[in-house]
C-alpha cells in the first residue's frame, strides 16, 4: 500500500486515542525529528509525541497492524545514528513522557518516565543526597530512555560502570502493543532470563522503554578535581598507575589532546589555568575520605606526582567554580570540535592495559595515510575507551572527507580486531557502525541477535536496519 494511504489509515485508526497536539504531520513540523547529533537525517512520515504508556501502546499496535516501521527517539543526542530516519518511518518521540516520581530513599531507587532528562533526574535525586551515576556531557539534553536503550557510559564509568548496572525495573511496550513490566524494581530476582539486560543496549530494536526504576547511590561527599599536562600517552598511563595506588577513590580519569584543548579554549574564549602546556591532558576527579588525615595524604601523593619526570604541570581546583571550569574543558570538547568542521567519531574500546599501544598504533596508521583530515583524541582513558575524532580540514571537500574516512576506518577496525577491542565502547552501533559489528561478534552471536529480534518484533518494524540488517 502507498505510504500516504497508510498514513491516512493510521491517523484514522488513532482518532480519539491521542490528543491533537501529540501528532505532527507536516513536513516542516516533522523535520527536526528526522536526525540526531550525527547530522544524518531523513524525513519522518509522521511524528507522535505521546504522554502516556497507553498512547505508546496504541501507536505501536496500529503501526504493527498496518506494517509501518517506527523509530523510537528521545533527546536525539546519539552519535551513531540510532534514532535517524532512513525511509520515511514514523517517529515515536518520548520527550513529553518526562515525569519523575518521589524517591524511594529506603530502597534507593527512583521511578521515571523514559523522556525524563538525565540532568533533571540528577537534580531531583541530589535533594536527598543521592545520584543516578550515569554522567554524560550531554546530560542537559539526553533522556533516560535513550541512556538505557544505548547502555550509555560517560565520564564516571571507572567508578560506577555503565547504565545497565543502574536499573532494576523497566516498563516496555512491544510492537504488538503489549505493555510489560520487567522485574518490578526487585534487587534480587533469580527466576530465569534477565530481560532488562537484553533491552538495555538494544537501541530501540526490541521494544520501546516507557518507564524505568533507576538504582541510586550516595552523592560523593568530598570531591577534588585535578588537571595535569603530560607529554605522551605513556605518561598518562604512568599517572594512571600512580592514581590507582592513591589514597582516594577515582571518580573519573579522562584524557584529551592539545588539539582538543585548543578547540575548547577557542570556543569558551578562556584558557586553562595550567602554566605549562603539553601534548596531552588528564582530568582526574577523586573522592577523598573525610578528615585532615586524608587531606595530608592527598598532598603527599600530589607532591610525589608533580615531581615525577613524566608530569609537565598539574593543578587542583580550589573551589566549586574552579571545578566546573576544569570540567568544562573536558565536557566542551564534542561541541567545540563540531564547530570546527565535519566530524567522524570512532568510540573504540580496548582493554585498559592496551590503550597506549592501541592509540599509538591508530595514530601511526592515521598519519601514514596522509588524509585531508585532522585527528582529535580524547576519551575515557581509565575505561579503555579512547575516542578518535576525524575532522575534515578546510582544504578538503565533503566527498573527499567521506572517502578518506572510509579508507581510514577499514584499517582502523582491523586494528581494533588485532588489539582484541570493540567497534563501540559506549555510543552504540546505530547505522554508522553496522558494517563493523561482526569484527567483535561471532557468527553464532549474530544469529542469536537476529533470532531475539524476531521473537520481540516478528514483522521487523521497530527501528529497522539499526545494529544489523535482517
Ligand atoms: C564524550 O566522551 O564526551 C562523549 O562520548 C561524546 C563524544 O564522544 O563526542
Ligand atoms: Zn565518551
Amino acid at each position: 500500500m502507498h505510504l500516504n494511504h497508510k498514513k491516512t489509515d493510521l491517523l484514522k485508526a488513532l482518532q480519539g486515542k491521542l490528543p491533537d497536539d501529540a501528532i505532527l504531520s507536516t513536513k516542516e513540523d516533522c523535520a527536526p525529528y528526522g536526525g540526531d547529533w550525527t547530522k544524518l537525517k531523513g524525513e519522518p512520515l509522521l511524528v507522535f509525541l505521546p504522554k502516556t504508556t497507553e498512547q505508546v501502546a496504541n501507536i505501536l499496535k496500529h503501526c504493527n497492524q498496518l506494517k509501518m516501521a517506527v523509530i523510537p527517539s528521545g533527546g536525539r543526542t546519539g552519535l551513531s545514528a540510532g534514532a535517524v530516519v532512513t525511509d520515511h518511518e514514523v517517529v515515536l518521540n518520548l520527550s513529553r513522557m518526562n515525569q519523575i516520581s518521589p524517591l524511594d530513599t529506603l530502597g534507593r531507587t527512583v521511578r521515571v518516565q523514559a523522556g525524563a532528562v538525565t540532568e533533571a533526574v540528577h537534580e531531583h535525586c541530589a535533594k536527598d543526597g543521592l545520584f543516578w551515576p550515569i554522567d554524560l556531557a550531554s546530560k542537559g539534553t539526553c533522556e533516560i530512555g535513550g541512556n538505557l536503550a544505548t547502555n550509555a557510559g560517560g565520564v564516571r564509568v571507572i567508578r560506577y560502570g555503565m547504565a545497565r548496572k543502574w536499573v532494576s525495573g523497566l516498563q516496555i511496550v512491544t510492537m504488538n502493543g503489549d505493555i510489560i513490566e520487567l522485574n518490578r524494581g526487585l534487587e534480587k530476582n533469580n527466576t530465569g532470563y534477565d530481560l532488562i539486560q537484553l533491552l538495555v543496549g538494544s537501541e530501540g530494536t526490541l521494544a520501546v522503554i516507557t518507564e524505568a526504576t533507576l538504582k541510586l547511590v550516595r552523592l560523593p561527599q568530598k570531591e577534588k578535581v585535578l588537571l595535569f599536562s603530560l607529554p605522551s600517552l605513556q605518561a598518562i598511563s604512568d599517572l594512571f598507575q600512580k592514581a590507582r595506588k592513591g589514597p582516594f577513590e577515582i571518580l573519573a580519569f579522562e584524557f584529551f589532546s592539545q588539539r582538543c584543548l585548543k578547540a575548547v579554549e577557542n570556543k569558551l574564549k578562556r584558557r586553562s589555568k595550567l602554566e605549562k602546556s603539553s601534548e596531552f591532558y588528564v582530568l582526574m576527579e577523586i573522592e577523598m575520605g573525610i578528615g585532615s588525615e586524608s587531606e595530608n595524604r592527598l598532598e603527599e601523593w600530589l607532591e610525589d606526582v608533580l615531581s615525577a619526570d613524566f608530569v609537565v604541570d598539574g593543578l587542583m581546583a580550589q573551589s566549586t567554580a574552579e571545578m566546573k571550569d576544569v570540567w568544562s574543558l573536558r565536557e566542551g570538547i564534542t561541541e567545540s570540535i563540531a564547530l570546527t568542521n565535519e566530524v567522524r567519531k570512532y568510540d573504540t574500546s580496548v582493554a585498559v592495559s592496551q590503550v597506549v599501544g592501541f592509540v599509538t598504533a591508530a595514530e601511526k596508521l592515521f598519519y601514514s595515510m596522509n588524509l585531508g583530515c585532522d585527528l582529535y583524541l580524547f576519551g575515557h582513558f581509565g575505561d579503555g575507551s579512547p575516542h578518535l575524532n576525524v575532522v575534515r580540514s578546510d582544504t578538503a571537500d565533503h566527498e573527499t572527507f567521506i572517502r578518506d574516512c572510509e579508507l581510514f576506518e577499514k584499517e582502523l577496525y582491523l586494528l581494533i580486531k588485532q588489539w582484541g577491542g570493540s567497534a563501540s565502547s559506549e555510543h552504540g552501533v546505530g547505522l554508522l557502525k553496522k558494517s563493523w559489528v561482526e569484527l567483535s561478534r561471532t557468527p553464532q552471536e549474530m544469529a542469536l541477535f537476529k533470532a531475539i529480534k524476531t521473537a520481540f518484533d516478528p514483522n521487523h518494524l521497530l527501528n529497522p536496519g539499526k545494529i544489523f540488517s535482517l
